[in-house]
């Protein structure tokens, strides 16, 4: 089987549509989508209303929902964000069609089960949805007592691989636009495909995942895409301008 894995796409439509065209090679049987569909950019609606015909497009999708997706559908009001994404939340939270609202508000909070014991998906840990996994330590400690073998994870926007192998933690940070990188029989894992729509590793890519589980491979993978409309547009609909400037950057 075939897994297509996504995050944080973030009202970025030109990353998405970019995203989506380059997995169409691998097949994809199944889509895990990560949370955090929305804020910062400026196409929520046309964004969650994507999202939600992929998973008609794929034979079974699971999703978990993020930080953003619970303050732009009014399930939390998001006080503990910057001023930035916070003006995003709220201006994204009136943009939605009831539907899409509804959708997003419908989200589960991770983890969320795809493989009996073995995959499971999360938005920030499997301890704590909104939590940063950000360092080896940190990974070794959730990887020490994880009920899955193979935990996806996103919010950090990072794409990387923690391995926790004959008591040791390996972090293996991918690096050029195709990175393979094979998974162990013994191995445990947290693995993040990085974020769809708004990178933080300085590579301005859109990133996303592909798991195959017959050749327990796993494909981080980078894709251009039109960084100036999507930046034209977050200026145009008056969102902070920091959320146009840092999709050159990556961070
Ligand atoms: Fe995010």
């Amino acid at each position: 089987m075939v897994y297509l894995v996504i995050s944080d796409i973030h009202s970025n439509m030109e990353a998405f549509e970019a995203v989506l065209k380059e997995a169409e090679g691998f097949k994809p049987d199944v889509c895990l989508f990560l949370g955090d569909a929305v804020g910062y950019g400026a196409d929520p609606d046309q964004v969650v209303l994507r999202l939600r015909r992929l998973g008609n497009e794929v034979s079974k999708m699971f999703a978990v929902r993020g930080n953003h997706d619970k303050v732009a559908s009014g399930i939390e009001e998001g006080w503990d964000f910057n001023e930035h994404a916070r003006r995003a939340a709220l201006w994204t939270r009136r943009q939605l069609s009831p539907t899409n609202l509804s959708y997003l508000r419908r989200l589960p909070q991770g983890p969320v089960e795809v493989k009996k014991g073995d995959v499971q998906i999360a938005h920030g840990s499997p301890t704590d949805e909104d939590m940063y996994i950000l360092s080896g330590y940190h990974a070794a400690a959730i990887l020490s007592f994880t009920s899955h073998r193979i935990t996806f994870f996103g919010h950090t926007h990072i794409p990387v691989v923690y391995e926790l192998l004959d008591g040791k933690v390996n972090v293996k940070v991918p690096a050029g636009d195709e990175a393979v990188i094979r998974l162990e029989k013994e191995g445990w894992y947290l693995i993040n495909p990085g974020s769809v729509g708004q990178p933080r590793d300085f590579n301005p890519k859109a990133s996303f995942a592909i798991y195959d589980d017959e050749k327990e491979v796993v494909i981080i993978k980078r894709v251009e895409y039109d960084v100036e409309g999507a930046a034209e547009k977050i200026i145009k609909s008056g969102l902070p301008r920091i959320n146009a400037e840092r999709l050159f950057v990556g961070r």
